[in-house]
């Protein structure tokens, strides 16, 4: 058998699918055949059980509106004097019982402010990443890192992951804690910690999976954050950032000044990597294996489906 892989493959133009056809022929007048091998990055990524993730996995809700615990320790009058405490909340939020919440920025933003984006972002990337870990995340050790107020922390810890959230504004840990207490589970802890200071000494050890999302374009050097979340992650990598739209593997540099709850935590540059660049550097990190997550429907926020913004998962 002759095993074509398919950047080395002839190119196949009008003019050349003759010669193929040919090659082909004489070929199999000797006994070989002609087959093409997928060289693209997922190659290699299954789970354990052997799931190719290239192919679609079934899709996951997040767990909507949060539920509440039973003793009923907080009212519904409690949980809404509870938030006026904070001016600033990146998420809207939505409890059973149907208290909810709009999300309030600073420097309000049309793409930020929906309601509906995290779930959409939920919808978008979590069936991937818990497909990699065999259909469930029961039981992992889970990095949220810049976890703000746990929106990401909580639906993991929901879903049986012993979670550690870190992010270096002090009021964000408070917010996470309330709603931790709120929903009334024990399994996820929050700690203020800048990136920078991520390790396995700080954080206890590594984890089966980190999540880096929406913190790369908030730091300055993105291949130094990435080797760092690499440090982290034993098994799998969920990154989720902002990307310069270019073909080329370039990084564009940005002054971000600390003004909201989503932005860098002191002014400076900021990096916003294309699509390409970021391969290029998963690739200079030498990680095993890494897929961009596909976009399977157009019920998604504006700067993915503008191709402003990307996840990908990350074998480590
Ligand atoms: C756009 S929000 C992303 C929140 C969440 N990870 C998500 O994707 O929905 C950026 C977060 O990064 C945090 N952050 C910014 N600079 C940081 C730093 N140097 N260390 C830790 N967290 C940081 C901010 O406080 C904010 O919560």
């Amino acid at each position: 058998m002759v095993v074509c892989d398919s950047e080395r493959r002839l190119k196949i133009g009008e003019g050349s699918l003759v010669f193929k056809k040919s090659i082909q022929k004489l070929l199999h007048r000797y006994g070989y055949e002609l087959k093409k091998i997928d060289i693209s990055s997922n190659k290699n990524f299954s789970s354990k059980k052997g799931r190719d993730l290239s192919l679609t996995p079934p899709p996951i809700e997040p767990i909507w509106p949060l539920p509440r615990r039973s003793d009923g320790l907080f009212s519904d009058e409690e949980i809404c004097r509870e938030f006026a405490k904070y001016d600033l909340w990146h998420y809207a939020y939505k409890f059973e019982g149907g208290v909810s919440f709009s999300a309030h920025h600073n420097n309000p933003g049309s793409l930020t402010d929906v309601p509906e984006r995290p779930l959409q972002r939920f919808k978008h990337f979590m069936p991937y990443l818990i497909e990699s870990q065999d259909g469930s995340l029961k039981g992992k050790r889970v990095l949220d890192i810049a976890c703000n107020s746990g929106f990401w922390s909580i639906q993991c810890a929901l879903l049986g992951a012993e979670v550690v959230g870190f992010d270096a504004r002090a009021e964000l840990i408070e917010q996470s804690n309330l709603i931790k207490s709120i929903i009334g589970i024990n399994n996820v802890n929050f700690k203020l910690l800048d990136f920078w200071e991520m390790s396995p000494q700080s954080l206890d050890g590594t984890f089966d999976v980190v999540l880096n999302l929406g913190i790369l374009y908030h730091l300055p050097n993105p291949l130094e954050a990435l080797k760092l979340t690499k440090l982290m992650a034993r098994k799998t990598i969920l990154l989720d950032t902002g990307v310069y739209p270019s073909k080329d593997s370039v990084i564009k540099l940005k002054w971000e000044e600390p003004t909201d709850i989503r932005a860098a935590n002191s002014a400076g540059i900021v990096a916003y990597p294309s699509k390409n660049g970021i391969d290029l550097m998963l690739r200079h990190i030498n990680f095993e294996d890494w897929f961009e997550v596909p976009m399977r429907t157009s019920d998604m926020p504006k700067d993915y489906l503008e191709h402003r913004r990307a996840s990908w998962l990350i074998k480590v």
